[in-house]
């Protein structure tokens, strides 16, 4: 899929102020530093589309950026960052967790995990959550150029492995690099399919 305009709609903390409308809408979620930002700027094409930090916790709104004119790319703050201290860190939770229960627009949630590191409890509890509400997502794992191929391809089994340890199925997954750009087709080609099964799309 060409990305023909990708412009930045609208920033904000309610989800009933996000945008109207029935276009579909594809969210970014994961903690802090993950990588979400960078990703939606290399799927875009767009540098500094997203605004990206080497310093977690950038992302402190809900952003919503309308591709091609009919569908939405949403990037979230991220969860788990510690020093944002545990009033803060309630306030972001609660911010991504109303969005992705009440937002009826979004059509797939893709959660982000750092590829280089073992599966950390957070993100475990995070997808189980969103088993239990049903919600439907999909998984990229990040940052794939800092690793080498062999290790790379170990980190995700492990992953995997652990996931099937609660569930039978899992969803599709992807690697990626906001880099080098890995994952890049896979990840839009996915978006398209499912914006083709949506009516006038
Ligand atoms: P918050 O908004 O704080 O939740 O973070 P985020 O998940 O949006 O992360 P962001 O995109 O701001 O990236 C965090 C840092 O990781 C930045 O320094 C990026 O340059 C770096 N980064 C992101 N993706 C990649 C990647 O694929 N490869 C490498 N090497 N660095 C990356
Ligand atoms: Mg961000």
């Amino acid at each position: 899929m060409e990305i023909s305009s990708a412009e930045f709609v609208i920033s904000n903390t309610n989800v009933n102020k996000c945008p109207s409308g029935d276009f579909p809408e594809y969210a970014f979620i994961g903690r802090s530093n993950v990588g979400k930002s960078s990703l939606i700027n290399m799927l875009t094409n767009r540098k500094g589309l997203a605004m990206t930090s080497a310093t977690p916790g950038k992302t402190m709104l809900i952003n919503h950026f309308l591709i091609n004119k009919n569908w939405y790319l949403v990037d979230l703050p991220g969860y788990g960052y510690a020093k944002r201290g545990l009033k803060g860190q309630e306030q972001i939770r609660t911010i991504i967790e109303t969005y992705i229960l009440q937002r009826k627009q979004m059509t797939n949630l893709f959660v982000l995990l750092d590829s280089r590191l073992t599966p950390q409890k957070i993100d475990l509890d995070f997808i189980e959550w969103l088993g239990m509400n049903n919600i439907p997502f999909s998984i990229i794992f990040t940052k794939s150029d800092k690793l080498k191929g062999g290790q790379l391809k170990q980190n995700i089994n492990s992953y995997l492995k652990t996931l099937h340890e609660h569930w039978e199925e899992l969803p599709p997954h992807f690697i990626s690099s906001s880099e080098n750009r890995t994952g890049r087709l896979e990840i839009l080609s996915y978006i398209e399919q499912i914006n083709k099964t949506i009516h006038n799309l």
